[in-house]
């Protein structure tokens, strides 16, 4: 395809999502922050009592997902879940049903839809590898569990949530081996995509670097 994609993938709290929503703000592209579709469906799991590791019915719940995206809202069958959907509880749920080949499958064609002119900056875990293959610039944007928990930390705590470093820096890597070891789509270090560790770079940094990466690629 002739429209340009910038795939951004790394593990939970490196950063990826503001990097990859500044980077699409500069370049004026669309932005698709893929986690939040696993969300979305772990959030109607966790309403529905659906067990996260049944496959059928959580693959018909993404396949049915009626979701609008709306600037900062996201609205789920008409209910905006932009907060919700951002829990612990619903990123740790997301880890485990993200797991299902037909849940990932159902979502494939929703994830192609936002490659719309003038291009896009996606972010996820399998970006580059599986949803947009082809996309001209790659991009594995990482940093130390350390430093990512200590980055989520302050975010819970700014956000009024009451959060232990120690619980932060062992749900994350609960969440890192889950990502990485799973059969379908694991979360790696693809040899076509660029490394940017981002643990001791501002924002302004990585998303310079990521602008500066794609200007060079054109
Ligand atoms: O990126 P975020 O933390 O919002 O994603 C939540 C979960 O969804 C991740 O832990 C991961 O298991 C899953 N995910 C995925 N593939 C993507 C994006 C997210 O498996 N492209």
């Amino acid at each position: 395809s002739t429209i340009p994609v910038i795939a951004i993938d790394g593990p939970t709290a490196s950063g990826k999502g503001t990097v990859a929503q500044r980077a699409a703000q500069a370049l004026g592209f669309h932005y698709l922050d893929s986690g939040s579709l696993y969300r979305l469906v772990a959030l109607v799991a966790l309403n529905q009592e659906i067990l996260l590791d049944d496959e059928p019915r959580l693959t018909a719940v993404a396949a049915t997902l009626d979701v609008r995206f709306e600037g900062e809202h996201i609205l789920l069958s008409g209910s905006d879940v932009a907060h919700a959907i951002r829990h612990e509880r619903v990123g740790m749920a997301a880890s485990k049903l993200s797991v299902l080949g037909g849940v990932r499958q159902a979502l494939l064609q929703r994830q192609r839809d936002f490659c719309q002119l003038p291009g896009l900056v996606a972010d996820g875990r399998d970006m580059g590898s599986v949803v947009f293959p082809d996309a001209g610039l790659k991009i594995f944007l990482t940093a130390s569990a350390e430093i990512r928990a200590e980055r989520r930390h302050k975010q819970l705590i700014n956000k009024g949530n009451g959060a232990n470093l120690t619980d932060v820096l062992r749900d994350i890597m609960d969440r890192d081996a889950r990502d990485s070891s799973r059969a379908v789509a694991p979360l790696k270090h693809h040899s076509d995509s660029m490394l940017l560790d981002t643990s001791h770079l501002t924002i302004d940094d990585a998303v310079a670097f990521v602008v500066r990466a794609y200007r060079s690629s054109e």
